[in-house]
């Protein structure tokens, strides 16, 4: 068990804090705030128990001197001093003296924030790289490390491990956010009420073959729908038409299909069309009459109505990935039909594992139909792998 943040005393303590802000972003502006508005349990608790806290994440890729201007973390610190009604100090800086004044000047029950650490970056890579030094470096800077940068927890890099590594053994622990994920998830997936049904969406086959040989041997049915259907029902022998398929994908659906004994329930129908545009035209049919011309961009409402009857009984739901193009109107009723026969469900636990359908399910306006939407794309996908995540294996054991 690792510790969590109510098992430190934070009473005036430097509490170095890594949370994943790494928001999407268009013209300087957030678009969505839902990472940011995650954390605030966690630094709320911090600051009325005294804590003077440094808090830190990274914000995109940083691979040029251009980039630093775009992934620059001002606006955030805005932001989260507006949510928090209370100053955030930023300091433009992942290092030197200005930072270390001013961490050296933070005050009981105050926040700064620092510089995206993936500016790092641009000298060796040293944060992604963890860098000996860098992490020795930004662990001097505090007594105390709590992670709650669930989205990051994949990651091994110099401000999630490195930290915990040259933090001091026990004084390290994970925060809310973290705490409350790895629960979810968990519950989920170790332990979970059944019958377990899986859905898995997205593009790609080769995005999720570590989760499906998880969830063939942990949950009961897995329905597969968006495009990597079609790799799996070309895999069948079907014709596909123009639509999305991993050639070099086809075998390992094959064995990944013979394996499922039937655990894997593939869409019976699709809605297609000529060109991936939401105003040309479309039809449904069924996925024996794909014409040669025409690509599936979403699951039909035969297939709706097939996973709603697998889903409608299940006591634990998991889902990554759409079931369409759910962007474009034309093509998103898969996907709300999906989100339909969860919002559905009487004392089921379900979950959503970040990325895609995450912002599907906000979007589309059934974010509290769930009984939790990770905050982690790439780091959900890792635990839903059954991997184990360095971010959070680094923190202090109880
Ligand atoms: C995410 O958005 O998945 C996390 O913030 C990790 O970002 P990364 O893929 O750039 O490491």
């Amino acid at each position: 068990m690792k510790k969590i943040i109510t098992d430190l005393n934070l009473k005036d303590k430097k509490v170095l804090m890594r949370v994943d802000f790494n928001v999407p972003m268009k013209e300087g502006k957030i678009t969505d705030e839902n990472r940011i508005v995650a954390a605030l349990p966690t630094i709320k608790y911090a600051l009325e128990n005294g804590a003077k806290i440094i808090a830190f994440s990274h914000l995109g890729k940083v691979k040029t001197e251009e980039d630093k201007a775009n992934k620059n973390l001002k606006a955030v610190a805005v932001r989260l001093s507006e949510l928090l009604n209370k100053e955030v100090k930023f300091v433009p800086a992942t290092r030197g003296t200005e930072l270390e004044e001013a961490v050296a000047n933070l005050k009981s029950g105050e926040i700064l924030m620092f510089e995206n650490t993936r500016f790092e970056d641009l000298d060796g890579k040293k944060e992604s790289k963890n860098d000996a030094d860098l992490g020795k470096y930004w662990a001097s800077l505090g007594d105390i490390f709590i992670n709650d940068a669930f989205g990051t927890a994949h990651r091994a890099h110099a401000s999630n491990v490195g930290i915990a590594q040259n933090i001091g053994e026990g004084n390290s622990a994970v925060g809310f956010l973290v705490e409350k994920e790895l629960k979810f998830l968990g519950d989920a997936l170790d332990n979970p009420k059944r019958p377990l049904v899986a859905i898995l969406g997205g593009a790609k086959v080769s995005d999720k073959i570590g989760v499906i040989e998880n969830l063939l041997v942990k949950a009961d049915k897995i329905l597969i729908g968006g495009a990597m259907m079609f790799t799996f029902l070309k895999a069948q022998g079907k014709n596909i038409g123009t639509s999305l398929v991993e050639e070099d994908k086809l075998e390992l659906a094959k064995s990944l299909l013979e394996k499922s004994n039937g655990k894997i329930v593939l869409p019976i129908d699709t809605v297609v069309s000529e060109e991936f545009r939401n105003d040309s035209d479309y039809s449904t049919v069924s996925i024996d009459t794909i014409p040669n011309n025409k690509m599936g961009l979403d699951i039909g409402v035969q297939s709706v109505k097939l996973f709603n009857d697998y889903i409608s009984s299940a006591k634990t739901v998991v889902w990554n990935g759409p079931m369409g193009v759910f962007e474009m109107p034309n093509f998103a009723k898969g996907t709300i039909g999906v989100c339909e026969s969860i919002a559905k469900l009487k004392g089921a636990l379900t979950v959503i594992g970040g990325g895609d359908s995450a912002a599907a399910a906000i979007s589309l306006g059934y974010a509290d139909k769930f009984s939790h939407i990770s905050t982690g794309g790439g780091a959900s996908l890792e635990f839903l792998e059954g991997k184990i995540l360095p971010g959070i294996e680094a923190i202090s054991n109880k």
